[in-house]
């Protein structure tokens, strides 16, 4: 078997592929491959596990040729797959759902807090030796006790958002196209529209996957709807909010302030947002803890494992492959 591990993984998800597939082969630098270097060494693979960051579409799959059965995300999300091509040529395709959870919804309670409290330019104010004596106008923030969160995108992680709102004695409004009756149960969530919910949080957290219906979602005329006092943070797919739309309403204080883990068009950031202090920025790193990124590895090379096996992988996101996926 051939198979291609597009990055260094961790060595927990390494170790599960080698003791499988003692063969396996790897990039070994820390950096994403491009595009034809990819199309290069997947050729003549039966198995691949990728990243959110190695595109994955027809020409792809056909470099990889008619051996490929299996591709392996490490990662929950998979719009970097076309799934239609993937499904068209009875290839697998795999996630990482659930291991994430809660490190990606402690991320973006982290983010929440950090714009709120202006920890990052605070901080920075001080590293510069600005701070000269405590004052009544130093860096006002946003309460966040017995506040409003909105959750766009109810989900497992949109969820666990919520939950964590309960020590901070919140109001939780969420939006889905789903009810989540379990969430209204455990902390009293209430279902709203979209519109309804960016005009009465005071924090908009989302938490959608990324698709046709949910590209720039959050725009111009959604943030014109929030409050001014209003925060986003978004620590689901970049595209989901218009950069551009979201850095004129920070200049123009349309809301106080934004916290994004994800761009449109990464790596690259709106230049318009690097130049402000009411936004703080992470460079994708919300599910970034040891012991997260060691469970999604392994996972993924399990999935991986398993497909090739001709198993049912666990988390299969092509599920109507099944049963003419290749052999
Ligand atoms: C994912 O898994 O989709 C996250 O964006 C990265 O952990």
């Amino acid at each position: 078997m051939k198979i291609f591990v597009t990055q260094p993984i961790p060595p927990a998800g390494l170790e599960v592929l080698r003791r499988a597939y003692p063969d396996f082969q790897m990039n070994p630098e820390e950096r994403v491959l491009a595009p034809a270097e990819l199309v290069e060494k997947v050729n003549g693979c039966d198995a691949l596990l990728t990243l959110l960051t190695d595109k994955i579409d027809d020409e792809l799959l056909d470099a990889a040729g008619p051996e490929l059965k299996v591709v392996a995300n490490m990662a929950v999300g998979f719009d970097n797959i076309d799934l239609a091509a993937a499904t068209a040529r009875g290839v697998l395709a795999t996630n990482t759902p659930g291991v994430l959870t809660d490190a990606t919804a402690d991320h973006a309670w982290a983010l929440l807090f950090a714009v709120a409290r202006r920890i990052p330019e605070s901080e920075k104010f001080l590293r510069a030796g600005k701070f000269k004596s405590w004052g009544p106008l130093l860096f006002l923030g946003g309460d966040i006790t017995s506040r409003t969160l909105g959750i766009i995108g109810a989900g497992r992680i949109g969820h666990a958002v919520a939950m964590k709102s309960r020590g901070f004695n919140m109001r939780v409004l969420y939006a889905d196209e789903v009810p989540n009756a379990k969430l209204e149960q455990e902390i009293g969530a209430c279902k709203v529209s979209v519109e309804e919910l960016l005009r009465e949080a005071d924090y908009v957290s989302v938490h959608v996957p990324l698709l046709p219906s949910t590209q720039h979602l959050i725009n111009a005329k959604s943030l014109r709807l929030m409050k001014k006092t209003a925060y986003l943070i978004n620590t689901s797919r970049g595209p989901v909010v218009d950069e551009a739309a979201l850095a004129e309403a920070l200049k123009n204080g349309v809301i106080a302030g934004a916290a994004l883990d994800v761009f449109e068009n990464e790596p690259l950031v709106h230049p318009e947002l690097l130049k402000l202090d009411n936004i703080v920025l992470t460079p994708h790193t919300a599910s970034a803890t040891i012991e997260t990124r060691s469970k999604m590895a392994t996972m993924a090379a399990e999935n991986l494992i398993a497909g090739l096996a001709g198993q049912k992988p666990p988390n299969l996101v092509n599920a109507e492959v099944w049963g003419k996926q290749r052999k």
